[in-house]
């Protein structure tokens, strides 16, 4: 099982890092915007607080093939490990063959139906990212479309394994989880809801309450 974070927040990873073993960093180019933080100095913090085994992503920007692979090698000039992330459209799955046949690690995100997450697979990638909530807000079904996906590597292509991405709730992980996903990249808000449980505050509030009771 890896556990991902979705988030380009160092400190909230430093965080986690210490109550959790990660298997890593998710990024986009959305999260690393809005963290501030540009990949040239984001990619080794993350490596300096996660360690040299931990696998970190990062997204090409780029909308071909040849400008895709340049920015794929360029960003591994960041960090030698990082996993590039590929937009699964044609020339996406062209950088993915390209990338694989070189040796570097890949994973196909902005998933949206299980056969496209097969293409990737197909075209080598490590890693496919279905994105759970994106498809349930407009109308989808995230699990589902995981548990397809699931089935097609799984049956085809078992190189190559589900990232499961994009989520809103805690409900929604979960679901992947029951249905067999074996790696999951929750972002922070998602993370932190699995943490807060109030009955858990009320109930050790009350044991306290009793062992001052009888033992002051
Ligand atoms: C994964 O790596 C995706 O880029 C990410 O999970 C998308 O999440 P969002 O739908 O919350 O933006």
């Amino acid at each position: 099982m890896e556990l991902y974070l979705d988030t380009a927040d160092v400190a909230a990873v430093r965080r986690w890092s210490r109550i959790l073993p990660l298997a890593g960093v998710t990024t986009n180019p959305s999260i690393t915007a809005a963290g501030g933080q540009p990949l040239a100095s984001l990619l080794p913090a993350l490596r300096e607080v996660l360690g040299p085994k931990a696998r970190l992503f990062a997204q090409v920007m780029a909308k071909t093939e040849t400008e895709m692979v340049r920015e794929a090698f360029a960003l591994r000039e960041l960090d030698p490990d990082l996993v590039v992330k590929i937009p699964v459209c044609g020339e996406g799955l062209a950088a993915i063959k390209t990338l694989s046949a070189n040796g570097v690690p890949t994973l196909g995100t902005a998933v949206y139906t299980p056969l496209q997450g097969w293409l990737a697979a197909l075209a080598g990638a490590d890693y496919v990212a279905p994105y759970v909530n994106r498809l349930d807000a407009q109308g989808g079904d995230g699990i589902a479309t995981v548990q397809e996906l699931q089935q097609l590597l799984a049956l085809h292509v078992p190189g190559s394994q589900v990232l499961a991405a994009s989520f809103r709730t805690p409900r929604q992980a979960l679901d992947c989880l029951l249905a067999g996903c074996q790696s999951i990249t929750l972002p922070l808000d998602v993370a932190e809801q699995m943490l807060s449980v109030p009955a858990v505050d009320a109930a050790l509030a009350k044991f306290d309450q009793d062992w001052q009771r009888a033992f002051g």
